[in-house]
């Protein structure tokens, strides 16, 4: 083959090559190629379960408590709620004494809440825990926000007579019966850098 002839045969290949290109960028779509086959199932036959089963399955665990799961086991039960209780009445009683109401208010709120982890980590304790903590909790919020030192007082009193209830009917840990912890008006305030007079 001469060279000219090889010349020629590449700047047609050329030619072509640079139609075909034009062509493909500029002609219009071609229809769509038939559905193939499905694909082979996953293993573990995953087949069926749709996104809606993980979510509802993954809710649950994180919803109802369940001992043998680490995450739930870790979380507080009973015992240091009640420490918390212990912490909340003592800063409420100063507050209140010292007139300062808000602070009060703040510790029946959180006396609330923390009521509430109760609920959700030991189920069986509610009933008790709610019957005790609904009215007592409320008639101390009623007493705070009128300022009524007296209410708060009698309010006090007739809760911590409540805490004092459960704990002779309860048993706990080692524990058949948990009057060992007697609750009474405090003396001395938890935390000596607050300032229980408030601003
Ligand atoms: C409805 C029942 C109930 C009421 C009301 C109640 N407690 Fe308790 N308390 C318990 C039980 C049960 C335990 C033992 C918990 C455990 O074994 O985890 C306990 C334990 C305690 C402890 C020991 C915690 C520790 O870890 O050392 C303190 C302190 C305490 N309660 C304070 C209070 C105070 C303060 C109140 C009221 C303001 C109160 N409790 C109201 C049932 C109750």
């Amino acid at each position: 083959m001469g060279k000219r002839k090889l010349v020629t045969l590449a700047t047609t290949g050329i030619i072509a090559g640079v139609l075909l290109l034009v062509a493909a960028c500029a002609g219009p779509a071609g229809p769509a190629g038939p559905v193939g086959p499905p694909g082979p199932a996953g293993t573990g036959g995953g087949a069926g379960v749709t996104q809606n089963t993980v979510n509802e399955t993954v809710k649950a665990y994180f919803t109802a408590y369940d001992g043998n799961l680490p995450l739930w086991k870790i979380q507080p039960g009973t015992a240091p709620r009640m420490v918390e209780l212990t912490l909340y009445f003592n800063n409420m009683w100063f507050g209140a004494q010292a007139g300062n109401w808000d602070l009060a208010r703040f510790e029946a709120y959180r006396s609330e809440e923390t009521v509430k982890g109760i609920y959700v980590t030991r189920p069986a304790r509610t009933a008790a825990v709610k019957a005790w903590a609904d009215p007592n909790l409320a008639a101390l919020i009623k007493a705070i926000e009128a300022k009524d030192k007296a209410a708060f007082e009698q309010a006090y009193d007739t809760a911590i007579a409540g805490c004092n209830g459960c704990h002779a009917g309860s048993s706990g840990g080692p524990l058949k019966s948990m009057a060992a912890f007697k609750i009474v008006r405090p003396t001395t305030p938890l935390f000596s850098n607050i300032d229980y007079k408030g601003p």
